[in-house]
């Protein structure tokens, strides 16, 4: 079987066990020495004591800042729950376990196992309908632990669960996903009583304070649209944050290394001696290519640790296009964006790197000893939102622009008022000449761009209503005259 090769890998260390105390209708307050992340897997720095918020109220998330108080939280569990019932379902070549009341509702096991998880239909698990190496990753990825595997009709932790250290993903607009040896106890120490066959190793808390089935996530946070505060929404995206972090890549690199490679034929033997942490080190080092946190230098060595690797391979132009395949491939499976943007710089970036992987591997190379590790960016301006999409209801969204229009008394401000008013795209078909989200470029070229407003000559796709280009004329107005 084909497992999941880094996850064994990290499984030889001996964990130390850690505790997360539930506090009696208020935080969470897990031990130090539990890694607290953000759903990028980027690092979120934290002061000992650390208290986490499950009342969805803090201003500070995702530490708590005692809004529970005020808002009189209550953390009992809800009688509309899900009932706590154990599903077992046979297969040719294993037994899947699912208790529908300790479900999160993420989605991961329906949208990239759908030949087994059948979202809204019974029976809802179809155990013998992938291999099983596919089925025990889906049991591991389920994040609130509702799944577990056996190959007899007993739940097979070694199997269902992961040995890993202790860690906190605070996912977006969602609840905190715990994974690793964590146990989850009350005020008095006493372990909090789980559903049948939860797991014990992965668990998803309840953060937006909705749940049914508190201190477990129940899917509430969707439908109480529970969401985290977005910064700069018109900053455009790193292709890592686009891609999901580090968390999407690492799922993309060991589907590569455990589906694809080692049953092919050319690129099994090349990679038969690799480390178990393998998969760590390529989805670190795209992370950091793409633009994230530089986890490849700081935790593996940067571009020489990675020239090194690849020096004497002597890799084969036919062993390159099939790992480039395969890539692709692998990044279908594990559900990483597929919009035109998205995918041009990430297959750009993964011809140009395999074709210096070859030339760096053959017989003579001598690639420069010292390099920085490369930036990737998207290719030629073609950004998420650089474009109005055709799917259904996206080119009306592109369209929308929130405009907060300034009472008649009100001076016209550049950054309240008027960035908003242009589009990434409409900054994206203009930065050839100068850049309409800078207040100093849009004032020295205020007049003409005036000028093609009112002419119904910009933006491209549609002219702007006429509040639009009045509250535009005021501004550009007021500052010609003063
Ligand atoms: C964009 C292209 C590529 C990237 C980003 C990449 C990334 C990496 C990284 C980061 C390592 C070092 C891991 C460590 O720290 O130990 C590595 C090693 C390696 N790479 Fe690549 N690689 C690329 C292309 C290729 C290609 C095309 C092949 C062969 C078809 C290949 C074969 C190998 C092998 C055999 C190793 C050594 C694995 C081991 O024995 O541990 N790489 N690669
Ligand atoms: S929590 Fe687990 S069982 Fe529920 S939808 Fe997500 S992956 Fe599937
Ligand atoms: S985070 Fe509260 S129900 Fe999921």
């Amino acid at each position: 079987m084909t497992d999941d090769n880094s996850v064994r890998g990290a499984s030889d260390k001996q964990h130390q066990r850690k505790r997360i105390v539930v506090r009696r209708n208020g935080p969470y307050e897990p031990e130090p020495g539990i890694a607290i992340v953000d759903h990028l897997g980027v690092p979120i720095a934290a002061e000992a004591p650390v208290r986490l918020c499950r009342c969805g109220q803090s201003q500070t998330k995702p530490f708590c800042d005692d809004s529970h108080v005020a808002r009189g939280f209550a953390d009992g569990k809800d009688s509309r729950r899900v009932p706590d019932k154990l599903d077992v379902y046979a297969g040719q070549q294993a037994y899947v376990f699912d208790n529908r009341g300790t479900c999160a509702h993420s989605g991961f096991c329906t949208d990239r196992l759908n030949s087994v998880f059948h979202l809204g239909e019974e029976p809802f698990v179809a155990p013998s309908g992938a291999r099983l190496d596919d089925l025990v990753n889906a049991v591991r990825r389920c994040p609130s632990g509702a799944l577990g595997i056996g190959i007899g009709p007993e739940r097979n932790t070694d199997l269902s669960d992961v040995s890993r250290p202790p860690q906190i993903e605070v996912s977006k607009d969602g609840p905190y996903r715990v994974t690793g040896d964590v146990v989850l106890v009350d005020e008095d120490g006493a372990p909090i009583a789980q559903n049948a066959g939860a797991s014990q190793e992965h668990v998803s808390l309840c953060r937006c304070g909705s749940s049914l089935n508190k201190p477990f996530c129940s899917g509430m946070h969707c439908n109480v649209g529970f969401r985290d505060p977005v910064t700069d929404p018109l900053r455009e995206p790193t292709l890592f944050e686009w891609a999901g972090g580090y968390p999407a890549l690492l799922d993309m690199t060991r589907i590569f290394y455990s589906r694809y490679v080692p049953e092919d034929p050319l690129l099994g033997p090349l990679f038969a001696e690799m480390s178990p942490d393998h998969p760590e080190r390529v989805a670190a080092w795209l992370s950091e290519v793409f633009g994230g946190p530089r986890f490849y230098t700081e935790r593996y060595g940067g571009y020489r640790r990675m020239v090194s690797q690849h020096i004497g391979k002597e890799i084969r132009p036919g062993q390159r296009a099939l790992w480039a395949t395969y890539m692709v491939q692998s990044t279908d499976d594990a559900g990483l964006p597929s919009d035109p943007e998205f995918r041009a710089a990430f297959v750009a970036y993964i011809e140009w790197g395999s074709r210096i992987a070859v030339e760096n591997s053959g017989p003579d190379a001598k690639p420069p000893p010292n390099m920085p590790v490369p930036r990737w960016w998207w290719v030629c301006n073609a950004t998420p939102a650089a474009r109005p999409s055709a799917g259904a209801g996206n080119a009306q969204a592109a369209n929308e622009v929130s405009v907060a229009l300034p009472s008649p008394d009100e001076a016209v401000q550049f950054e309240r008022h008027i960035r908003p008013l242009f589009r990434p795209m409409d900054r994206n078909s203009m930065l050839f000449a100068f850049d309409l989200w800078k207040e100093e470029d849009v004032a020295r070229h205020g007049r003409q761009i005036l000028a093609r407003l009112e002419a119904g000559t910009m933006p491209c796709d549609g002219a702007w209503p006429t509040e639009r280009i009045a509250l535009f004329a005021r501004w550009a107005n007021a500052g010609s005259n003063s």
